[in-house]
């Protein structure tokens, strides 16, 4: 099942549809992160080269998605063991490795890099990608910690580049943050959040330079994003704003108000004006009201926010 995404090109009239087919997929580093990504997007069909810096290192990672995929078939095709085999022998053959790089992202629609974590090395390896790749592949970063836009600034393919964002382990968590840059093309962006649907993932997106949301909760995602983000990707059983209008914002600000008066100089537990302004009748009655307007929603992400 190849991933194909249908969009109307900046520039082209509005009936012009273009479609963008990403079938094959070059995943650089096959650390834990990378041979997790291979395997999910083996497992849905995409053709994929999985590219590390040895053969012994990428021996290891295949015999690690053969061990994962196994599992997973041992717990949902329990009583369809042909249907199980018949998958495991789909991933494999959807997997090839590959010590070369640039030979890997030729034949490419999208690369996903999750190799060490530093900025140098990445914007290097996508410097070169980027001489070789062919103009309409997408490059993808999986950083954790680092910008995006810094990584991609070593390339002339700004519009063509964000973060795919993965949770580890990547069979298991639903989890991926789609990351755009400020030049991050609509169309990019958009085909980077149907591949993670095309994936099985739940993608949100995180239109921001610097941070992701399980990172920095402070990114400009929106509180629906922030809190589907905090269930996937922390564990958390409610997101932050959800709990918030489940406690009641007139708990919180009780709370705060005894951590605040217990440590007056921690900006952590500032006391919130936006509340403070308001008696705690009003502040029920936004409550009650949470389902039919957005409006107490709204006061949570200020509260939060300040
Ligand atoms: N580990 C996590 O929980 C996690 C979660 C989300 C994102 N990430 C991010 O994913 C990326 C990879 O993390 P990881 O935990 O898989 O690391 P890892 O050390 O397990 O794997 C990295 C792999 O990249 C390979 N590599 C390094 N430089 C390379 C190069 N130039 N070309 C090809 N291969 C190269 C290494 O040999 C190694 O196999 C990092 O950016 C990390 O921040 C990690």
């Amino acid at each position: 099942m190849a991933f194909v995404t249908h969009y109307v090109r900046r520039g082209f009239s509005s009936s012009a549809v273009r479609s963008v087919v990403i079938k094959n997929v070059t995943i650089i580093g096959g650390g834990l992160m990378g041979a997790g990504i291979a395997q999910v997007a083996a497992s849905t069909g995409h053709s994929v080269t999985l590219v590390d810096t040895s053969d012994d290192i990428l021996k290891k990672s295949v015999k690690g998605i053969e061990g994962s995929v196994k599992r997973v078939v041992k717990k949902k095709f329990a009583d369809k063991p042909e249907a199980g085999e018949e998958l495991i022998q789909k991933v494999l053959q959807n997997v090839s490795t590959s010590t070369d790089a640039g030979l890997a992202v030729r034949g490419s629609d999208l690369v996903v890099e999750a190799i060490v974590e530093n900025l140098k090395i990445k914007q290097d390896l996508f410097a070169t990608l980027d001489k070789l790749a062919p103009a309409h592949t997408i490059f993808a970063s999986n950083t954790s910690s680092l910008s995006v836009s810094d990584i991609a600034s070593s390339t002339s393919r700004l519009d063509r580049f964000g973060g795919l964002h993965f949770f580890n382990p990547v069979p298991m968590m639903k989890l991926v943050e789609v990351i755009g840059t400020s030049a991050t093309s609509q169309e990019t962006f958009d085909s980077l959040m149907s591949f993670s649907k095309v994936l099985g993932k739940t993608p949100v997106s995180c239109k921001v330079r610097f941070t992701i949301i399980i990172v920095a909760v402070s990114c400009h995602a929106s509180k629906e994003d922030i809190d589907i983000a905090m269930k996937l990707g922390a564990g958390y059983p409610m997101g932050p704003f959800e709990l918030s209008d489940y406690v009641g914002l007139d708990t919180i600000k009780f709370i705060m108000d005894g951590w605040s008066a217990m440590d007056p100089d921690n900006p952590l537990f500032a006391q919130s004006e936006l509340l403070n302004k308001r008696r705690i009748l009003q502040v029920q009655v936004i409550m009650c009201c949470k389902f039919s307007v957005e409006r107490c929603h709204c006061e949570t992400d200020l509260m939060l926010r300040k």
